[in-house]
């Protein structure tokens, strides 16, 4: 079962994700799973500012990103290396050496996810954040991703790349076609997942991922399968559900 949280706008969604966050940070030695994209960017700038105003360190936080682009370097401005520095690595007292993201720049991104996955299976994730695409796709997961998958690589839909040009001069040509992922499996063995959805053009997303049945159509639907699923909505992206 999902425990649903419906919150007037981004702002509020950020802090109910963040009180989540706050209790697993108090924690000896939290291992975070990570997203990227515009829905946990909140979340980050209230765990920035707890950093800088109660101390709250990194210095023993582990961390692993859901995914990352294949065909763009890791310095350039939308991979989401760069990404997480920019929204929250480089604000914060983590080691480098603790912060995992997927490697994309590479000429063999089988042999890539087969390290990240390795890696990975030496923790286990305290909390893993999520954002969910129109598609209903869990980090670059789409539609038709075996719910048994660990970390693959993933030619991205269409629509995905639609709503990620957004962030490349709005030219879809820009966007990668592929990317290297966590699976669904990888995702289901963190211990607590939080769910971030906003906006309208989530709410058939939102709507599949807990009312629809459980199919790989929807990815997200997966988590109907974890016991301990948050899922923070704005209005917008709740009308459908209620
Ligand atoms: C991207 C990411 C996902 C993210 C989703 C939604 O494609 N790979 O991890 O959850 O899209 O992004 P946004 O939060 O910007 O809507």
């Amino acid at each position: 079962m999902f425990n649903i949280i419906v919150t007037d706008n981004y702002d509020q969604a950020s802090s109910e994700a963040f009180k989540i966050m706050r209790d697993v940070l108090r924690k000896e030695n939290p291992v975070l799973g990570l997203a990227t994209g515009s829905s946990p960017v909140g979340l980050y700038k209230k765990m920035i500012a707890d950093h800088n105003t109660n101390g709250t360190s990194y210095k023993n936080v582990i961390t692993f990103n859901l995914d990352e682009y294949i065909g763009i370097p890791k310095t350039h401005d939308q991979s989401y290396y760069t990404f997480m520095h920019e929204n929250l690595f480089d604000h914060i007292d983590i080691p480098e050496e603790n912060t995992h993201v997927p490697v994309g720049e590479t000429d063999n991104p089988e042999e890539e996810c087969a390290k990240y996955e390795e890696e990975l299976q030496k923790y286990t994730i305290d909390i893993q954040v999520l954002g969910i695409g129109s598609d209903g796709h869990i980090a670059f997961n789409e539609p038709g991703t075996p719910f048994d998958s660990l970390t693959h690589v993933m030619e991205l839909e269409e629509q995905t790349r639609r709503d990620n040009a957004r962030f490349f001069d709005d030219n879809i040509d820009l966007v990668p076609t592929h990317a290297v992922t966590m699976g669904l499996a990888s995702i289901m063995r963190a211990k607590k997942i939080i769910m971030i959805a906003t906006g309208a053009n989530k709410a058939d997303a939102v709507y599949d991922m807990i009312k629809g049945q459980k199919s790989t159509d929807c990815p997200a639907s997966i988590l109907q399968d974890h016991d301990d699923v948050t899922i923070i909505l704005d209005k917008e992206a709740a009308t459908r559900i209620k």
